[in-house]
């Protein structure tokens, strides 16, 4: 029996899926015994050159059809964004259609509404490609790891901003240069400012969290810092101390709740996300019993993004096929979000100092008053403009930024040129 299959969208992702299931249909049949029809593909332009050709009928610029196709069995969302997709999903999910989606930002936001209307419709909603790309990390996290108790979760999870950090770090290259790579080699959100000030990440965050964690992490509460006012400078002085920068998403479980959050961080080169280049993205999870699990792979672009959506679809439509119940895959129940000024951290503070006696000691009392430990100073040049480099111990958030304020306020510190956090030694 074939199953029918509508999609909502056809660009990068969308549109390579189409064709895959297309062209690689028999495939597909020889390994799962599956027939995947697309009998529905809602696109916006009619008149657009596809990477596919489908049969007179197929295509519609109403997405409604899809949905409402009674030869559709299952519906595949791969418009972004949260509305329509949200209406959309809701509505395939109320007709007791599967649905399969790599929509980060709908899952984010909406996650525990649109999990109760699957387990109501009792049908699967199934987002592998919404975090890490091609990387299965939803399924080992929901199924494999359901039974571990996860201490903290480190991801690269953004395929635009590692591509860039990797360029400007190995080869120097600026960074408008290196984002306009990024978006070139179809890497980057329709609006790349997503990308680039952690907005997408955060939404990855958010969906890593609350599975890690079981209790639902709102992307309104993860605080989130980008790349964009990263300094090329401080990328060369990390590296003489040892450390990479990346943009990391943490997620973690705390004494009293759970915290999310996204920023550059300084990770020793010896950490395995240190390495991780380009657009791969890496997700690090520290379990109590199972230890340290690294999952990594390509986090961005059409091809990999569809095959893990098409390994959703598959999963989907043997359910379908099956015909039994669905059990609910997800069940979040009450948690703390921590504040971020309570979670500890280490800071990387570079300042623009004058170099005369006295000064160092100003600047360690600042540390001292807010009880924030230096754990290393580093000086470079000197006279007017000399160059301080501390890195400091753990603590509190609020207290290091307590410290930061402080030492804008000194008059021997000419300028508070980076405030960085080091993650992965002596939190
Ligand atoms: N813009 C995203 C990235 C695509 O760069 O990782 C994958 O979600």
């Amino acid at each position: 029996v074939a199953v029918g299959i509508g999609v909502l969208g056809a660009g990068t992702v969308g549109g390579t899926l189409v064709r895959r299931l297309i062209e690689q249909g028999s495939v597909i049949t020889a390994r799962t015994g599956l027939e995947l029809e697309v009998r529905r593909v809602a696109v916006r332009s009619l008149s657009k050159a596809r990477p596919f050709s489908v049969p007179a009928g197929v295509l519609t610029d109403r997405p409604e059809d899809v949905i409402s196709d009674p030869t559709v069995d299952l519906v595949v969302e791969v418009m972004g964004g949260r509305e329509p997709a949200g209406t959309l999903v809701l509505a395939a999910l109320a007709a007791g259609k599967p649905v399969v989606t790599a929509n980060k930002e709908l899952i984010a936001s909406r996650g525990p509404e649109l999990f109760a209307a699957a387990e109501r419709a009792g049908v699967p909603l199934l987002f592998e490609a919404a975090v890490g790309g091609g990387i299965p990390i939803i399924r080992p996290l929901m199924e494999t790891l359901a039974g571990e108790q996860i201490a903290r979760v480190l991801g690269i999870v953004n395929g635009t901003t590692n591509y860039i950090l990797t360029r400007m770090a190995e080869e120097g290259c600026p960074y408008g240069e290196a984002l306009a790579e990024a978006q070139e080699l179809g890497y980057a959100e329709a609006d790349p400012s997503d990308d680039v000030n952690g907005t997408d990440a955060a939404s990855k965050a958010s969906i890593l969290a609350s599975l890690a964690f079981g209790t639902w992490v709102d992307p309104m509460q993860v605080y989130r810092e980008g790349i964009e006012e990263l300094q090329p400078a401080d990328l060369v002085f990390a590296a003489d101390l040892g450390y990479a920068v990346k943009l990391l998403a943490i997620a973690e479980r705390l004494p009293g709740g759970v915290s999310a959050r996204v920023h550059p961080a300084l990770l020793p080169v010896e950490h395995p996300l240190a390495g991780v280049r380009g657009a791969t993205n890496a997700v690090f999870i520290e379990g109590s019993s199972i230890g340290e699990l690294v999952f990594s792979g390509p986090g961005a672009g059409g091809e990999p993004t569809a095959a893990a959506m098409l390994g959703d679809v598959i999963d989907a439509a043997r359910e379908l096929l099956a015909g039994s119940e669905v059990a609910p895959s997800v069940r979040f129940g009450p948690g703390e979000v921590i504040d971020f000024g309570e979670v500890v951290t280490r800071l990387y503070v570079r300042l623009e100092v004058e170099d005369r006696p006295g000064v160092l000691s100003r600047i360690a009392s600042a540390f001292a008053e807010a009880s924030v430990s230096i754990c290393a100073v580093r000086q470079e040049g000197r006279g007017d403009r000399a160059m301080l480099i501390i890195v400091t111990h753990a603590a509190p958030e609020a207290q290091g930024r307590r410290a930061v304020e402080s030492l804008r306020q000194l008059d021997v510190v000419q300028d508070v040129a980076a405030v960085l956090r080091v993650v992965g030694e002596g939190e």
